[in-house]
This record gives C-alpha cells, structure tokens and sequence, in this order.
C-alpha cells in the first residue's frame, strides 16, 4: 500500500474508495487508470463482445513525441501473451525494426537495395482458395477484391492530381474482372499487375471497347487518357518496380509479428511514401482478411496520417479498407496526428468530411494523447467529448509522455498512463538517433 502524508490546510477531504467504471480485466495490460489507481487493461475484440464498442478497431489521436507509437508496441507486445499476431503495414521511420530483431524477426524492408516485391493488385491467398470455394463464395470474395482495386486504383492516381470519374471506375473494374479471368470461366484466377492493367487501357481490344459502350477505340482512348497516364506515371515514376510487380515476399503467418520497413523510401519523398502506405494498406487488409486460420490479427497503420493527406480517394481508401473487412478477428489500429489529417481533405460540410467523419465511427476505441488547445477543440467536437475529458487531453495529459485519454465509444474517458518496462523502452527508442548525436 502507498502511503500519503498531507496537512488538513493543503486536502479538504479524502475519500479512499473511488472506484472507476474500469475495463474488463482481460488482455493487454496497459498500465494505470490514474482516477482509480487501478490496472487498465485493452482487449477490443472482448470490448465488443461484451458490449463496450461495435468495433475492434482503434485510433490513436497525438501531437509528435506523446507516445502513441510506444503504446502500439506496449499493446502488441502484451497482446502477444493471448496468442494475437500483428502487421506493421508500414513502417515508415523503421522504428518497428530494433523490436522485430529483438523477437527473433527479420522484417520486410522495401526499397533500394531491397529485392522485395509487393504486387499492389496481388490475389494474395484468393488464388489458392479459389477452387475450392462454392460459385457464390467466389463472386462474393471477387467483388470485394475488385471493389479494393479499383479504390486503390483512384487513390493512385488522384495522387497525381487526377480526380477519377465514374467512368473510369467502371472501365478499371471491367479490365481487373477480364485479367483475372473469371469473365472466360476460368477456374483459377490469374495474376494482375499495376502495368496490365495500363496496357489494357492504353491498347484495349475490340471486345473491351463494345463491352464498355465505347463508339470506337479512339473515343475509348481520348475519354481514359488521364487515368491510363496516371496509372503510366506509377509504373515509371520514384516507386518504379516496387508495387507493380509480382510479390517477392512472403509473409510468415505464424511469426508473432510482420513489419514492412519503408525506412529506404524517404529519400524518395513524401509522396512515394504516402503512395507506398496506400498500396500496403490495402494489400494488408486483404491478405489479412482471408487468413482465416483463426488467430486475432492486429493490423497496425501507424502515420496513417501521411497517406491521407494524398487526398479524398485516399482516405477513402482507409475506409474502404476497415468497412470491407468481414474478417471477425481482425483489430486495425491507425495512428494520426489530429483529426484533421482526414479532414483537412475538404472543406466544412463537404462530402470529404462526412466520410472523415464516417473513418472515426469505425474506430470504436479512441486513444488520445496530449493536444494543443485548438486541436482539442476539434477532436472534442468530432468525438463529442466532454469539458473534463478535453481538458484532460490538453492539461493532464501534455505533462507526462505516455498519458492518453482512452475513450471507447461515446463512454466515459479512462485516463490512463501507459507504464513500459525497460526492454520496451530500449526496443523502441524513437529518440535514439537524438541521443546519439548529444556531445559526450
Ligand atoms: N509511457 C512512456 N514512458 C516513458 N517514455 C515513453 C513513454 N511513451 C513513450 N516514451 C518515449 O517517448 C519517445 C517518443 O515516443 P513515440 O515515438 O512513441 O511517440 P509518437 O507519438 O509515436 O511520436 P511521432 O508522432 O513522432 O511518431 C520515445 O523515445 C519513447 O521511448
Ligand atoms: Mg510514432
């Protein structure tokens, strides 16, 4: 037992049963819930069958240096003793790798030097399936790989500045359902690629044309020029070779975790970095998906943040990728900065901001770090927070790294200090490269 020693002139009273309205005791213990003093535990999956939420997914909300990726590898860490497997889909500082080695894991490094490979349109474990699945399971599996494609495929090219119409949409899902195959009856599917999908449109045969109602192939190629150039400019442009080839790579599904280290590409900038988070992100979720060998997955997305500001089709993207996933056992963590990283893609009352919007509802549980006030008040508004919880995010919270307001749902915030043991601390050092440099 603590013991507390005060005058009566400094406490007016002291009641010593509070009691907060804790989470279960089941999971991952994070740390303390610093109202009760109590041991505060995460496990969204039981959140959700117990009631708690209606969805395992979660959101990290933090200025830089608050401790929102720490907390992920606290969470995936201990989520480990229950057997959960997790995905860094991305890694962009390389941050995740010094832990992986610490694991006994290799991780996937993409980027120069690298020979990995990762097609953005693999079928992934689709095509071993394949055969053995009734006609109604494939079309309903087809639909919803098609659907991602063609998601991803605007993403791309909206990159480049290239606001995809709906013809275009319907033309690429018309090309990906032909090179897959299934149109001629095949009964496998066949490998798709980023640049057969550009030869397709940049050269269409007659049947392609009549199929999608095209006078003639000159109308066809006038009407898809912007689509087939952007689509061109990926296969040619800073992440050449990386996403438009056959996957090199593959993933050990029974290691405790995976990592995609993406620490190579900075140099490539900003943007190849976004474009190569878009791509990961949705092949992670389908790969993910359709493992179905019963584990709970944790499928981690941290800087999120940076594919979302490519744009509204990106985020789209993003929430494409959480809504299509039927997969029961799957818990999606995304990390941002503020809200307004989905946001800032349109204006107030947009149709940006109604599918901003619609990403938080997917995320049932709300992890949010330390804010400045302006920040705050947006997140207050978004998460409908009350005046105590968004003081807590921009008081309690900013004087200690670590401390997050955990929100699940529209329930009362536990304030919560995640506590990290020392190997921890040492795996994930992210100020490492700082100190390093400090004169001795
Ligand atoms: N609970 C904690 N206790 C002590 N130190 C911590 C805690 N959480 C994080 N740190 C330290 O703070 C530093 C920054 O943490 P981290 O990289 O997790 O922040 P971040 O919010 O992910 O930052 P960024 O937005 O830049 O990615 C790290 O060196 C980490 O070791
Ligand atoms: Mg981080």
């Amino acid at each position: 037992m603590a013991v507390y020693q005060a005058a009566t002139s400094e406490i007016g009273g002291l009641f010593p049963l509070i009691s907060a309205a804790g989470t279960p005791a089941i999971g991952a213990r994070i740390g303390y819930d610093t109202l009760s003093g109590g041991a505060f535990y995460a496990h969204p999956i039981e959140w959700v069958l117990r009631g708690l939420a209606t969805n395992p997914n979660m959101v990290v909300f933090g200025e830089p240096g608050r401790g929102k990726s720490s907390t992920v590898v606290a969470f995936l860490l201990r989520m480990m003793l229950f057997g959960v497997k997790t995905l860094i889909s991305g890694d962009v500082k390389g941050e995740y790798t010094p832990l992986l080695r610490g694991l006994g894991i290799t991780p996937i490094t993409l980027g120069s030097g690298s020979p990995a490979r990762l097609n953005a349109l693999d079928l992934g474990p689709l095509r071993t399936r394949w055969a053995g699945w009734p006609l109604a399971r494939q079309r309903e599996e087809l639909a919803g790989v098609l659907g991602r494609w063609v998601t991803l495929l605007v993403a791309l090219a909206e990159a480049q500045g290239y606001r995809a119409t709906v013809t275009d949409e319907a033309v690429l899902s018309a090309v990906l359902r032909r090179l897959v195959g299934v149109d001629d009856g095949y009964t496998h599917l066949l490998p798709v690629t980023i640049p057969h999908v550009q030869r397709q449109l940049a050269d269409p045969d007659d049947a392609l044309v009549a199929a999608t109602r095209f006078a003639d192939r000159r109308q066809f190629l006038d009407t898809l020029r912007p689509i087939t150039d952007a689509l061109g400019n990926l296969i040619t442009g800073p992440l050449a070779g990386l996403f438009d080839q056959e996957t090199t790579i593959a993933l050990d599904w029974d290691a405790p975790a995976q990592s995609m280290d993406l620490s190579r590409l900075r140099p490539r900038g900003d943007q190849a970095v976004a474009v190569a988070l878009t791509c990961l992100g949705s092949w992670s979720s389908m790969v993910t998906d359709l493992q179905d060998d019963g584990e709970i997955r944790l499928v981690v997305r941290d800087e999120v943040w940076r594919q979302m500001r490519l744009g509204l089709r990106a985020v789209h993207a993003v929430d494409s990728d959480l809504r299509l996933s039927r997969a029961d056992r799957k818990i999606q963590v995304l990390v941002m900065h503020k809200p307004s990283d989905p946001l800032s893609v349109g204006a107030a009352g947009s149709q940006e901001v109604a599918i901003a919007k619609d990403l938080l509802a997917l995320c049932s549980t709300r992890i949010l770090f330390g804010q400045s006030t302006r920040v705050a008040d947006d997140l207050a508004e978004d998460l409908a927070l009350s005046e105590r919880e968004q003081d807590s995010i921009t008081g309690w919270a900013m004087d200690r790294t670590g401390r997050a307001l955990w929100k699940i749902e529209n329930t009362t915030g536990h304030r919560v200090q995640i506590v990290l043991s020392p190997t921890e601390r040492r795996l994930f050092d992210t100020n490492a490269a700082l100190r390093a440099r400090k004169p001795r």
